[in-house]
């Protein structure tokens, strides 16, 4: 679990600084790629070199050296890192990153990062328990950031109480629970459907659209380590299938009708991610047509809406729809969740930077049917794919929606 994931390990001034010695050694053996920063503080009481040789890296001190290759280390750890630690953590970096301060290496790196965090506390008793702390560590909670307990014992000044970082053995365990990849979706069948339809003009010509698949096939890449069964109907795209998902090609929108309607007595879930012609022209010429003097009129008619006739026929299942606006997005928005009958909408405006159509990332809000809007931030499609799995597995809790297994 630990082989070639990315730690970088932030070590502040206390007299448990050594023992991070252990951990990065414990991390370094299990095939991870340890990264150290250490504060000024730190270097009191160990000396980089010993990082250096267990980590076999350059341990990272100050913000202005930039190692070969990298234009900024704070941007370039945080992008790299698949977990952080803080090891130990005093009360001052507890203060530091609980009002944001970014005044030395470690504090902008943890700010520009956005893997989990875990924070192993280590200090006197009274520092501790004192109720400044406590708030820090309250609020630093409440942000997202993971704390490990300190442990309750002697520690080096003479006092005794809760202070002592935690063993280097609880550090691990709870390094291995947060990257455990979660199995939430075991025993669920879900359908989701990507890319953009085809509709043929003649054998060579069609009327297709700019939906590059993107947020489909990480919506079903993600559920397949979830652990679900996976069925990912797909209009034409350039992405490989994720392995593990049950692939149905399809062109049309009336081939991805029929394909959807199939399976749909046999799913928990739907999420429709492809974008689907709403119209294809009314006769495919069998032919090529041939280039004329004049110009040429198509005439086009109304597809069948896929979404709609699932939310007619929805019986256990639950409904997930996307929005691909740009304009007034949140009100069409909000008239597709009851007109279609869905349990959630994903609504994005795709003329935004960063958002929609063949970009890496996305910007969404998503709409309940109780009217209910919740924005997120610029996410990467994968990103955003947990978020929305987890709002599903959510309602199917609400909903008292038990897998059949
Ligand atoms: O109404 P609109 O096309 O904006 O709704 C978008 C949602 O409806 C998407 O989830 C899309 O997959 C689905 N849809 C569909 N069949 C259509 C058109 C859209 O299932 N013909």
């Amino acid at each position: 679990m630990l082989t070639g994931k990315f730690f970088v390990i932030g070590v502040t001034g206390g007299i448990a600084a050594y023992r991070a010695l252990d951990l990065v050694s414990g991390l370094v053996k299990a095939g991870a790629e340890v990264h150290v920063i250490m504060t000024v503080g730190a270097q009191q009481f160990v000396r980089p070199l010993a990082f250096e040789s267990i980590s076999h890296n350059r341990v990272h001190i100050d913000t202005f050296e930039t190692p070969p290759g990298w234009h900024y280390p704070h941007l370039e750890l945080a992008r790299q890192a698949d977990m952080a630690l803080i090891v130990p953590a005093t009360a001052n970096i507890l203060a530091k990153l609980a009002c944001g301060l970014a005044d030395d290496l470690l504090t902008t790196t943890v700010l520009a990062m956005s893997c989990p965090v875990l924070i192993c506390p280590a200090m006197n008793v009274h520092m501790y328990l004192n109720q400044v702390v406590q708030d820090n560590l309250s609020r630093l909670r409440r942000t997202g950031f993971k704390i490990v307990d300190p442990a309750v014992g002697p520690q080096a000044c003479g006092d005794e109480g809760p202070g002592r970082l935690a063993d280097v053995a609880v550090i691990m365990e709870k390094i291995k629970k947060v990257l455990e990849p979660k199995k939430d979706l075991i025993h669920r069948t879900v359908l989701v459907t990507a890319g953009g339809t085809c509709e043929p003009i003649d054998p060579v010509r069609y009327v297709g659209n700019r939906s590059s698949g993107k947020m489909g096939y990480a919506l079903a890449e993600t559920a397949v380590h979830r652990g679900a069964k996976v069925y990912l109907v797909s209009a034409p795209t350039r992405l490989a299938a994720p392995e593990g998902a049950h692939l149905i090609n399809v062109e049309t929108a009336e081939q991805m009708y029929q394909a959807v309607l199939e399976l749909y007595p046999q799913v928990d879930v739907v999420i429709k991610a492809a974008a689907v012609a709403d119209y294809r022209p009314r006769v495919a010429a069998t032919q090529k047509i041939k280039k004329k003097e004049a110009g040429l009129v198509l005439e086009l008619e109304k597809n069948p809406d896929i979404l709609m006739e699932l939310g007619k026929q929805k019986k256990h299942q639950l409904l997930v729809g996307f929005a691909a606006e740009t304009e007034d997005v949140i009100n069409h928005a909000r008239e597709k969740v009851n007109k279609k009958n869905l349990d959630l909408l994903v609504a994005n405006d795709v003329t935004q930077p960063g958002a929609g159509f063949g970009s890496d990332t996305n910007i969404v809000n998503i709409l309940y049917p109780d009217g209910k809007v919740e924005p997120l931030p610029e996410m990467d499609k994968l990103a955003l794919s947990e978020v929305i799995w987890d709002k599903v597995q959510q309602l199917m809790v609400d909903k008292k929606i038990y897998a059949a297994d």
